[in-house]
């Protein structure tokens, strides 16, 4: 669907204002503003959105109700005669629940290490959003930059509520992730002589963002991929893994994996266990659409949480500033980052700029929030929503024509199959629910506080504080999957295999539940939204 008729007379002030734009800065927010905009604004501080947590290790917390409902449920297991005596389906050293980014790092480290090694993945291997990501990776690798200011910028993003260690973890691994990910095929954008392109994204104070074009999660994860079958790793595809399984001491020893192809459980008994199972976007927080994956429906936090894993920050969640508004096919698409990042500013109704296009993501979605919701400035949709604008075809005339082809393909595809050419068309957008900043809390080796439970990727908390900067996510993913991978390896190497499996856990949680008046008829984990349900 192309725009209307309507929305062309609108699109016609973004076109008057737009030459007065050019290479005009528009200034940051105050921190006291950026503190008042959050607080009006944006959806982590809407109460009626979060209750109190009544279960569990971090009983007491608060927890979005959607991700709530999640953890106050009973395990699919609850009525499922399973005989744990019997010899395991698999047995192997380091299991690794999830077929992302994390899962696929981990595997690769764990391997090399020697360990006997498997990935249980829900849907195939590669299915996660780690594929989905866009716009780059952060590393500080140049000349002007160094792990300390990417530190710096880590913590000021994440509102200097990081863990330090973690943090610290992150940078300083980030140039040797991108070596890494170079030696095994990765092509990233260079210039013709052979060094990185790199820019900024959203609060970083260097160019830093590595990226191949703007389809950079699908190149590291075609990388990651081709490398776990080169090294003849065990993938097995379609096995969800529903619970944790631990051993009399209450360290973790496998998990229990349902088939969606034959619905058969399995076991898999294992030293070690590593979740990398990714987010909770399609939870839908709020009713809010997301740019994740179907598979984001956060089965490794509840199936750590119910083993003993504590959270940390599961309230707070990212809103990406540029979702697709319209047309409707692409409702809560991601828009890279690197569209801004590039310079395409987020304009309103009258075709004005109203916030510094490069503000943190938190910061960037309420005053688009606010722009619509409060001002009454933003684009009425003929969907029945508002949006804004991102002046997406002034990059061609800042930058050179070409530069969209060149530098933002998949954004120029996405919305040509629906009839809007971004070069020349402004896009619509509204910010989309795109990822969880907090998880389940690791060490600097992405050990959880259950022993032998690793966690990495988007289910592992703490890194980030409450707001992770662009570009960090694709890294964090590779930086803890590859130290849970090797500390796992480690650990596994003396250590005899579990001599007894147990769901006593999960008893004492349905147990738990009741007692506390929570337990409903919720199931979780839930595997799948909703609306795929056949
Ligand atoms: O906008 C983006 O390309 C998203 C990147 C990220 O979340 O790191």
């Amino acid at each position: 669907m192309t725009y209307t008729p309507q929305l062309r007379e609108l699109m016609k002030k973004v076109e008057e204002t737009r030459p007065s734009r050019v290479g005009v800065h528009f200034p940051r927010m105050s921190q006291e503003e950026r503190q008042d905009v959050l607080q009006k604004f944006h959806p982590d501080y809407i109460e009626d959105g979060f209750r109190e947590l009544k279960v569990g290790v971090n009983k007491g917390s608060r927890l979005p109700n959607e991700m709530a409902d999640v953890f106050e449920s009973y395990s699919p297991l609850r009525d499922v005669e399973l005989d744990l005596t019997a010899d395991p389906d698999y047995d192997v050293d380091v299991l690794i629940i999830g077929g992302g980014g994390a899962g696929a790092s981990a595997a690769l480290d764990a391997h090399a290490a020697g360990a006997k090694v498997m990935i249980a993945t829900k849907l195939r291997f590669g299915d996660a959003n780690t594929m989905m990501a866009q716009g780059g990776i952060q590393a500080a690798d140049k000349e002007n930059d160094s792990p300390a200011i990417h530190y710096l910028d880590v913590m000021g993003g994440g509102r200097l509520e990081n863990v330090p260690e973690l943090a610290r973890a992150l940078v300083m691994d980030a140039p040797l992730v991108i070596k890494w990910l170079e030696d095994m095929g990765t092509m990233f954008d260079k210039k013709e002589d052979g060094t990185m392109i790199t820019n900024h994204g959203g609060g970083t104070s260097r160019k830093r963002m590595h990226a191949a074009r703007d389809y950079t999660g699908a190149e590291i994860m075609r990388t990651l991929r081709d490398e776990v079958y080169n090294q003849g790793i065990n993938v097995v595809e379609f096995a969800a893994a529903v619970e944790v399984l631990l051993d009399e001491n209450g360290r973790a020893a496998g998990a229990v994996l349902y088939n969606l192809e034959t619905e058969e459980y399995l076991i898999a008994r294992a030293k070690t266990v590593i979740i990398a199972t990714g987010g909770s976007g399609r939870l839908h927080y709020r009713g809010f659409p997301t740019s994740n994956h179907y598979g984001a429906t956060a089965d490794g936090l509840i199936m750590g949480y119910r083993a003993g894993a504590k959270t940390i920050y599961a309230d707070s969640i990212q809103y990406h500033p540029t979702g697709g508004a319209y047309p409707p096919q692409l409702l809560g698409l991601l828009v890279t980052e690197k569209t801004r990042g590039l310079g395409a500013t987020p304009l309103n109704i009258k075709g004005e700029q109203f916030v510094y296009h490069l503000e943190t993501r938190d910061v960037e979605s309420s005053a688009i929030i606010r722009e619509c919701e409060e001002r009454g400035m933003g684009v009425p949709l003929p969907t029945g929503i508002t949006a804004v604008w991102l002046d997406s075809p002034i990059l061609e005339l800042t930058h050179g024509e070409g530069t969209i082809e060149r530098q933002l393909p998949a954004m120029l595809r996405q919305f040509q199959r629906f009839g809007v050419d971004i070069r020349k068309e402004p896009m619509l957008i509204y910010p989309t629910l795109h990822y969880q900043n907090g998880g389940l809390l690791i060490d600097g080796n992405g050990h959880s506080a259950v022993e032998n439970l690793y966690v990495a990727g988007e289910a592992a908390g703490g890194i980030h504080g409450t707001n992770r900067l662009m570009g960090n996510s694709l890294l964090d993913i590779i930086v803890f999957g590859r130290r849970a991978g090797r500390d796992a390896a480690a650990k596994s190497k003396d250590m005899p295999g579990p001599e007894k499996l147990t769901l006593e856990h999960v008893k004492a949680y349905h147990r738990e539940l009741e007692e506390a008046g929570a337990a409903g008829s919720r199931v979780g984990p839930i595997l799948l939204p909703h609306y795929t349900h056949r």
